[in-house]
């Protein structure tokens, strides 16, 4: 296996994943077989100075993943590791000047201040965008925050030497090498999807200069090597490579065996996501899933993303269960319990919440609407329904959104062969009954779940030939395991809630968007 040797008489046998997210860093080491070996997690701040704007500070990622990478050597022997590889939250602005100094907190991808830029960027380029980019321009994404940056804060903007995605400040600051992954670089809107590489284009349409942007590489391809210094401060080899690795859902999908046409993850985090794997780019034409580069050479994926799932079911804990909360607080369940308590009560309310629809727009919407104004709503409330209703309403609108993104999928023909539930939705049986009646399939389990920091343990193996391909290291680790099978006596009743629920938003857009501007005074 090239890459390996020995350290003092130490076979060299793991490889360790990073995870820049948004909530901290987190640190993983899996050894030659896939398992996992050590992991550690520090947290970081999220800044909001005003609403809307979301920020961190890239020294502070920097700061957490030398305390994960510390808690790994508190597990394991640090001189062990032969490669790395980088995944993070995607989307983000990191400026640096021409002394590599970071210019001010980097703009995250849950950031919604750039609409104005987005509306001009679509006026100047939306068919290039849809074409070439293979989304339309969205607030969250890395290009609009340079536009914002060039408008609002020009003193900063004369500033900038280069412009880096979350996770490649870390690599920066490991390797000393400036490069991005395809599918990280998917998500800035001035990648040339289909040709993996930045678009000219695309670039002088929004005057960005092409010096500012990282190399690409795929997602195994080795990006750097440790420098002596930080090995040095961090207790790893020096020299090891770093694998260029992948956006969190790219990098995800890897450690969830999403490499291949035919299986479809469905994840409830705080956001929530319909991930497929795809061979080759092909948009969808009306830009409501995103099409970006896979972790996995060559290939592509499709994404619906719904930015309040989880995020959904946590707004209703806590603003209507919190003085439930308040009372269990001493010595009783902690806020995750009472997460599985609220599913449990939504068990007792029928089908459908008895004519009660929730629209999970509770920050904005992606799929299938990509729409910053986007509100939420409770349609079809009556004096009859009671909280059981109101927290399996949310349920069941959460997993509607998914299957919204699904359907899209279906229609584009994508194929959808198998379904797999991640993130916390995976772990909980009414969540999982949820998605298996509503999205009408078996939902399968992961046996081992380990999120983006796994799959970019398993991009550092393959590019140091620990493992042939993506494809072989997942065909080696991953495993399907317990499937929920949906309850086919539900399905026409959902059939016709789903059609209900497709048809509020046309009907209540403007009017959440006017209630939206009379918020913001
Ligand atoms: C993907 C997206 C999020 C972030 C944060 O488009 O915005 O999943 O990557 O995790």
């Amino acid at each position: 296996m090239p890459g390996r040797g020995s350290v003092d008489g130490l076979e060299i046998t793991y490889f360790v994943g990073i995870d820049v997210g948004t909530q901290g860093s987190r640190a993983l080491a899996i050894d030659e077989s896939g398992s996992v070996v050590a992991s550690g997690t520090a947290p970081h701040e999220i800044l909001t100075p005003r609403p809307s704007w979301v920020e961190q500070r890239p020294e502070e990622w920097w700061e957490a993943v030398k305390e994960s990478v510390s808690l790994l050597s508190e597990q394991i022997d640090l001189r062990q590791v032969a490669a790395m590889g980088l995944t993070g939250q995607m989307h983000g602005s990191v400026f640096l000047d021409a002394d590599d100094e970071v210019i001010r907190p980097a703009l995250l991808w849950n950031d919604q201040r750039t609409v104005r830029q987005t509306e001009w960027m679509t006026e100047v380029a939306g068919d290039l965008l849809l074409n070439t980019a293979l989304n339309p321009a969205i607030a969250g994404f890395q290009a609009p925050k340079i536009i914002w940056l060039r408008e609002e804060e020009p003193e900063n903007y004369a500033r900038v030497a280069a412009v880096l995605l979350p996770k490649d400040y870390v690599r920066f600051k490991l390797t000393g090498s400036k490069t991005t992954d395809v599918a990280d670089a998917s998500g800035t809107l001035v990648l040339d999807v289909a040709a993996r590489r930045w678009s000219p284009e695309l670039l002088d349409a929004f005057d960005i200069p092409a010096k500012w942007m990282p190399g690409v590489l795929e997602g195994p391809d080795v990006s750097g090597h440790v420098t002596e210094a930080m090995a040095f401060q961090l207790g790893l080899p020096a020299g090891i490579p770093v694998a260029a690795g992948g956006g969190d859902n790219a990098a995800a999908a890897v450690g969830n065996g999403i490499v291949r046409p035919g299986i479809v993850s469905s994840s409830i985090g705080t956001s929530g996501v319909v991930f497929a794997h795809s061979d080759s780019p092909d948009p969808d034409p009306q830009g409501r899933l995103h099409t970006m580069c896979h972790s996995v050479p060559g290939k592509y994926h499709h994404m619906g993303a719904v930015l309040s799932a989880g995020g959904s079911f946590r707004w209703l804990r806590d603003a209507i269960f919190s003085s439930d909360l308040a009372t269990l607080a001493e010595g009783g369940p902690s806020g995750d319990d009472l997460y599985d308590r609220m599913a449990a009560v939504a068990a007792q309310a029928p089908v459908g919440s008895e004519g009660l629809v929730f629209l999970p727009y509770l920050t904005g919407e992606r799929t299938p609407h990509m729409d910053s104004a986007a509100r939420g709503a409770f349609v079809g409330l009556t004096i009859r329904h009671e909280s059981a209703h109101l927290v399996r309403a949310v349920m069941e609108g959460v997993v509607f959104a998914l299957r919204d993104s699904l359907e899209i999928m279906k229609d584009l023909g994508i194929s959808v062969e198998k379904i797999v539930a991640t993130g916390g939705g995976a772990r909980n049986e009414m969540w999982l009954r949820l998605q298996a009646d509503i999205l009408g399939a078996p939902i399968w389990r992961m046996e081992v779940e380990e999120g983006p920091a796994y799959g970019a343990a398993l991009l550092g193996a393959v590019s140091v030939g620990a493992f042939g391909s993506v494809q072989e290291a997942v065909d080696a680790v991953v495993r399907y395991v317990d499937p929920v099978e949906p309850d086919a006596s539900t399905a026409p009743t959902y059939a016709r809630y789903f059609d209900v629920y497709r048809s509020l938003y046309p009907v209540l857009r403007d009017s959440t968007h006017r209630l939206g501007e009379l918020a913001e005074g």
